[in-house]
């Protein structure tokens, strides 16, 4: 330590820096593999590596020879998705049909990966919420895979209220058409920003079927001159999902 002493403060902290500059000379020099520091002898080693990789996917063009859902995707929604994106890697299938079989995704986990709603995705792509579209069942019980296609088109108010449709669908007020609620003039659907439809615009209103008085059968009932106090019902219910969790 006293070897070092005789030495100021800054030829010391220089010292430093030197060694570590000469370290990383030697490291470089006489440690790293070769390739690292030639860059043609790094291309040739990585091609090298990544061809004897076994290859594992065929390319949908080959499906195309024994399959009849190449061309039947060729036309439809899912024509810019390869066959293998669902079905894996398929390249030991095409050689050994028989022994090997691709799986085939029939979860609905599975569709939801890139049609459940996210803000982030393009406006127009196709999107679902997953626990109100069609719950339960399988997507490919409706949708071919190969060919999506809805298999109904949307109602009339669906198509531009399809969120409001599938919400109301999986609740108590399913059976209710939107008409019963709302009036829509037949312009609203033509020009629905300048011709409104009209909204309920008092308790008495849903009082209609679920006042003590009302003579709808199936609808629970509630005291109107006390239930919810002086509030519009749909400050708690959403008429679109009355249901109170
Ligand atoms: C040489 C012909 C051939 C090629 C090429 C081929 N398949 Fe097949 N594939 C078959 C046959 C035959 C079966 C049916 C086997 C059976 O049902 O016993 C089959 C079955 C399947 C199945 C159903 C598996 C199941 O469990 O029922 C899928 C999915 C499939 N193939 C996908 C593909 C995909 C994707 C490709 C392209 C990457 C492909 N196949 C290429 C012949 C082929
Ligand atoms: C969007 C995902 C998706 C794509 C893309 C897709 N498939 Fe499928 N495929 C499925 C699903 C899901 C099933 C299972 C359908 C079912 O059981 O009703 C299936 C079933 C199959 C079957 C079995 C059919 C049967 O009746 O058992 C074959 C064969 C097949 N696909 C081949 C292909 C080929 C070839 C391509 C490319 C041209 C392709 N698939 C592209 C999702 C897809
Ligand atoms: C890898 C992503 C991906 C997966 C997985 C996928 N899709 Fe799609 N889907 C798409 C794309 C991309 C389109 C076309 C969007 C467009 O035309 O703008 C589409 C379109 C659709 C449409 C058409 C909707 C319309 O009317 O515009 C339906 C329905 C659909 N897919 C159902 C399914 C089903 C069912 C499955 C599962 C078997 C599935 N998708 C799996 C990407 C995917
Ligand atoms: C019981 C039948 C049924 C099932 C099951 C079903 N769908 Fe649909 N799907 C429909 C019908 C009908 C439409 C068109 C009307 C609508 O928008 O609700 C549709 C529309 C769609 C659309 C287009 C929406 C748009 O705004 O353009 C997509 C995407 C879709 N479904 C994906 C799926 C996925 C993913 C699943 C599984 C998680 C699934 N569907 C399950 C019947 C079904
Ligand atoms: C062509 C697409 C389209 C169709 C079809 C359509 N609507 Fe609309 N609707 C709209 C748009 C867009 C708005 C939003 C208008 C705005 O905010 O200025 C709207 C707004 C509404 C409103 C809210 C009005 C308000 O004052 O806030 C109700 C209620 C409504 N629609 C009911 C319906 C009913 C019921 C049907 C079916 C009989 C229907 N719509 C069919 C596009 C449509
Ligand atoms: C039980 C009565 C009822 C039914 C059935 C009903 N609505 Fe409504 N809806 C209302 C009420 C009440 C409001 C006002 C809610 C508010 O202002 O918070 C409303 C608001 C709306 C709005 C504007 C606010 C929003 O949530 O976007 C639209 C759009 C709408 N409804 C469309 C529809 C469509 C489409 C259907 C059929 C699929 C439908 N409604 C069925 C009672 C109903
Ligand atoms: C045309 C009759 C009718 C109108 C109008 C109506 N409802 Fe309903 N409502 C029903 C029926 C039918 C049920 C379901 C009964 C069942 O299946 O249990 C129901 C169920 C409910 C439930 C019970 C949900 C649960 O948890 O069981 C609430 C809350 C409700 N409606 C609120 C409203 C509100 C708020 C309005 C006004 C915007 C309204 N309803 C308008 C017929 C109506
Ligand atoms: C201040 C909030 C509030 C308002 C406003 C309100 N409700 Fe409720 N409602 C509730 C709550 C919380 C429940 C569930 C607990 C209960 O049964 O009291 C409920 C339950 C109900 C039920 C189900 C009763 C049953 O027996 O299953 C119906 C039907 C109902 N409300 C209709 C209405 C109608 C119609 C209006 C307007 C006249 C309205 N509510 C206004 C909070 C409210």
């Amino acid at each position: 330590m006293k070897f070092f002493k005789r030495f100021p403060e800054q030829v010391r902290r220089l010292s430093v820096v030197f060694l570590v500059l000469i370290g990383g000379f030697l490291l470089v020099r006489f440690m790293l593999p070769p390739e690292m520091k030639d860059s043609e002898l790094h291309v040739k080693s990585t091609v090298e590596r990544e061809t004897v990789k076994p290859v594992k996917y065929a390319g949908s063009e080959v499906c195309a020879d024994c399959h009849e859902e190449y061309n039947l995707k060729k036309h439809g929604y899912h024509r810019n998705l390869s066959c293998e994106t669902c079905h894996g890697t398929a390249k030991e299938h095409s050689e050994n049909p028989t022994e090997i079989k691709p799986f085939a995704p029939k979860q609905r986990e599975f569709c939801s990966r890139c049609h459940t709603y996210d803000r982030s995705r393009p406006t127009g792509f196709p999107q679902i919420n997953p626990i109100a579209h069609n719950p339960l069942k399988p997507c490919v019980q409706c949708h071919n895979p190969h060919d999506p296609k809805p298999p109904t088109v949307p109602q009339e108010c669906q198509a531009c209220h399809a969120e409001i449709a599938r919400t109301k669908a999986v609740s108590k007020h399913v059976l209710l058409e939107c008409t019963v609620c709302h009036e829509a003039p037949q312009e609203h659907k033509v020009s629905p920003r300048e011709v409104k439809s009209s909204i309920p615009s008092d308790r008495d209103f849903c009082g209609k079927c679920h006042g003590t008085e009302a003579t709808d059968q199936i609808s629970p009932k509630v005291d109107l001159t006390s239930h919810g106090e002086k509030y519009l019902c749909w400050q708690c219910h959403y008429p679109h999902q009355p249901e109170i969790k």
